[in-house]
């Protein structure tokens, strides 16, 4: 009894590491508002709102603010969601993953834009959720959404991988829904997409069972 009550006040203190102390308040984080230009296939995010309406008076649709980041690389355990653009296919694509920027400035026609930084979780830690990453090779578009629903319903987007982890919107923050009026596409009007599940729930599936057994895994060896 006296190894089981050691063992729950070991895992006590390791949640209270890896959960309480490490994570930055979500008051921290801000917004990520997002727009679409149908013509040019581009999807765009930024934090900045300056930026964000500078885009919607010139071609895009103001879609709203879909998610929540950091601003700071001091952010504990968040890594930098890497922008770039590819201005002959217009194209806006971000990942975390230096070395896949690095090859996609060097040989993909990419150039690093570094405004307005985002930084972002690269496991499930502090409450975030995972955000998917989809491409569409026709119109040279990447697109990224929290939303699976929304995921599976893009028409000629082929799921990637998961591009990180971010915050939910917090309740008092502008809805997804809130676009302009006259400007379009909200995400369920968006034009062409179609629902396909099977590579985002194949490609998701083993990482949270990998995430269960690891759990149970912890917990058998902190018992025995
Ligand atoms: C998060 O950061 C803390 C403090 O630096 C570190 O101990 C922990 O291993 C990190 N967790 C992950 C999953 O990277
Ligand atoms: C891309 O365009 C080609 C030719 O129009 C079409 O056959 C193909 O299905 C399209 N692919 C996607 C993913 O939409
Ligand atoms: C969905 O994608 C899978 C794998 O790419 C494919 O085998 C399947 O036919 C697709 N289903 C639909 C309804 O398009």
């Amino acid at each position: 009894m006296g190894r089981l009550a050691l063992s729950f006040a070991l895992a006590a203190i390791v949640t209270t590491l890896v959960h309480g102390d490490s994570c930055a308040a979500p008051s921290q984080a801000v917004s990520v508002y997002r727009s679409f230009n149908n013509g040019a296939g581009d999807h765009f995010y930024t934090t900045d709102t300056a930026e964000y309406n500078t885009a919607t008076a010139n071609g895009y649709f103001a879609e709203g603010a879909r998610f929540s980041v950091f601003p700071t690389a001091t952010t504990t355990n968040t890594t930098q969601f890497i922008r770039l653009f590819n201005g002959v296919i217009t194209d806006h694509f971000y990942t975390t993953d230096q070395a896949e920027a690095n090859n996609a400035a060097a040989s993909g026609g990419y150039a690093v834009e570094n405004l307005s930084p985002m930084y972002i979780y690269t496991t499930q830690l502090c409450g975030s959720v995972p955000l998917y990453r989809s491409y569409n090779g026709n119109a040279t578009d990447h697109f990224y959404t929290t939303s699976q629903e929304e995921q599976n319903g893009m028409l000629g987007y082929q799921f990637e991988r998961i591009a990180g982890y971010v915050l939910p919107l917090a309740a008092s923050q502008p809805s997804a829904g809130s676009t302009s009026p006259g400007s379009t596409p909200n995400a369920a009007a968006l034009p062409s997409n179609t629902p396909n599940v099977t590579n985002a729930v194949l490609r998701i599936f083993p990482e949270v069972s990998f995430s269960i057994t690891q759990i149970l895994f912890t917990l058998g060896a902190v018992l025995l």
